[in-house]
């Protein structure tokens, strides 16, 4: 049966057991990082961040809480960022004195990265670093100190494992490259 996403899909950049795989190795690298932490909080940045964080989550064994900040940098139906980045709901944890890990699930121009490591640093936590799962490095317009890197890619718009097409496609497994003949043709 053909999907409705397929249309969008010029190929899978990475598939579902390459993803996994590396999620495990950063889980792991996580856990023995943070080995003798007892304040672990994981700041997930929705919506993008969400798939990403809950099979992270599985994969760090050190005790920690989760907590969620939405932000958004792009106008919608807009895939140039802006470079205005608000805050649409914030953490609900206190975070001073703690060791906070921010999870993301792409990182751009790094617009809305630096916002949001610039807000939660100014609240005084013990530690902050950041995990992304995607970098399309080539592309940064502001310095991003990134931790922890899933995998480096292309300046290529890709969609899958949380990243969305216009809202839709965040649910499959795999990361797909989208087809720009097939975007313009919706535009
Ligand atoms: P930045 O502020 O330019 O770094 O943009 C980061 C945000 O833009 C990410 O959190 C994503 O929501 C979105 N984004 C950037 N590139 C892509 C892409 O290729 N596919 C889907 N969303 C993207
Ligand atoms: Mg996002």
């Amino acid at each position: 049966m053909t999907q409705a996403y397929q249309k969008y899909l010029k190929e899978v950049l990475i598939d579902e057991a390459t993803l996994q795989h590396r999620i495990i190795e950063l889980g792991t690298q996580i856990s023995a990082d943070y080995a003798n932490s007892t304040t672990l909080l994981l700041v997930c940045i929705l919506k993008g961040g969400v798939m990403f964080l809950t099979d992270l989550a599985r994969h760090i064994t050190v005790p920690h809480e989760i907590d969620f900040v939405a932000a958004s940098s792009y106008g919608s139906g807009n895939r140039e960022t802006s470079g205005h980045v608000r805050i649409n709901h914030d953490v609900t944890a206190n975070i001073k004195d703690r060791d906070v890990l921010v999870v993301e699930d792409i990182i751009d121009s790094g617009y809305t990265l630096r916002f949001v490591m610039d807000t939660l640093l100014a609240r005084h936590p013990k530690s902050l670093r950041l995990c992304a799962l995607l970098d399309k490095a080539s592309r940064r317009v502001v310095p991003i100190r990134v931790d922890y890197t899933g995998f480096e890619i292309e300046n290529k718009f890709v969609f899958g494992y949380g990243l969305d097409l216009d809202e839709k496609f965040r649910n499959l497994p795999f990361i797909g490259v989208a087809d720009e003949e097939a975007l313009k043709d919706d535009a």
